[in-house]
């Protein structure tokens, strides 16, 4: 451990990728898989696994994930998690990872995913959150994420901003599951694989303000097609404070939820 950055290292990250270690993943479905980040994460740290399946709504996620995952034992499926298209009690594991404020029905999509997991098997959902203590940098990428959404929610893209502690707590326990376990953590468990561990490092890195200021720019982008003038300069105009603060604070991972329970 001695070799990871201070703030790597005193973050929830280790003792999650500790307790992801003890459990034996069995079948997995990882919903609203994404690029499959989770289903990677989960790969590395999980005492072993028989398969993974992933599924997304979006198309385009779902084809990046298939060809990164080609020759591994995951399943790729365009679904909607609003309505999973499996019999009850097959998996072993299910979860969710930074995908439940992109949900337009949360209660709806976990009670799905509870009723694909087998009884006793494990329920993970994993969530950035905007309140408790953040530091600067993790603001920006906050203040970014709900200016972002924002923007995403004018093209009826369902995107909502970053949930509170309370709130994400709230929907874990309207579950209704046993032996709920919850962690928090400033860091990703994935930082702990990157090799030059520059995520966590420093907020205010090269790497990093090019890639949050790539992000703006990419918003701006898609905010120009927007009709309504008014509306687009005063987005655009947020953008321009954001870009400032990105290279004054620079930008770091809101904290997030790491929560496990079992059926
Ligand atoms: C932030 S991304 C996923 C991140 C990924 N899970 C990870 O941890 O790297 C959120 C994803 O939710 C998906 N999504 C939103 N609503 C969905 C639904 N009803 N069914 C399936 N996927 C959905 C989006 O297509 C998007 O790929």
């Amino acid at each position: 451990m001695e070799d990871l950055p201070k703030g790597l290292a005193s973050s929830g990250a280790v003792k999650i990728e500790k307790r992801l270690k003890s459990i034996s993943g069995g079948r997995v479905l990882d919903v609203a898989t994404g690029e499959g980040g989770f289903i990677d994460t989960l790969m590395k740290t999980l005492r072993d696994y028989d398969s993974f399946v992933g599924i997304d709504n979006s198309k385009k996620e779902a084809e990046f994930a298939k060809k990164r995952f080609k020759g591994h034992p995951v399943e790729i499926i365009h679904m909607n998690a609003e309505a999973l298209e499996f019999g009850n009690d097959i998996f072993d594991t299910v979860c969710i990872s930074f995908s439940l404020h992109h949900l337009d029905k949360i209660d709806k999509v976990l009670s799905e995913m509870k009723h694909v997991l087998r009884p006793r098997g494990h329920f993970i959902v994993q969530e950035m959150f905007c309140d408790g203590e953040q530091n600067k940098a993790q603001k920006t990428d906050m203040l970014q994420h709900h200016w972002d959404a924002e923007i995403d929610s004018l093209f009826s893209v369902v995107h909502n901003k970053t949930l509170t502690k309370q709130k994400i707590e709230d929907i874990v326990n309207k579950l209704k599951l046993k032996e709920v376990e919850i962690f928090e953590s400033t860091h990703y468990v994935k930082c702990l694989f990157c090799e030059d561990k520059f995520e966590c490092e420093d907020p205010k890195s090269k790497q990093i303000i090019k890639q949050a200021t790539k992000e703006i720019d990419d918003a701006l982008d898609r905010l120009r097609k927007y009709p309504d003038s008014k509306v687009r300069a005063r987005l655009e105009e947020e953008g321009k404070k954001l870009r400032e603060r990105v290279k004054k604070f620079g930008s770091a991972p809101a904290s997030y939820l790491f929560c496990i329970g079992k059926k």
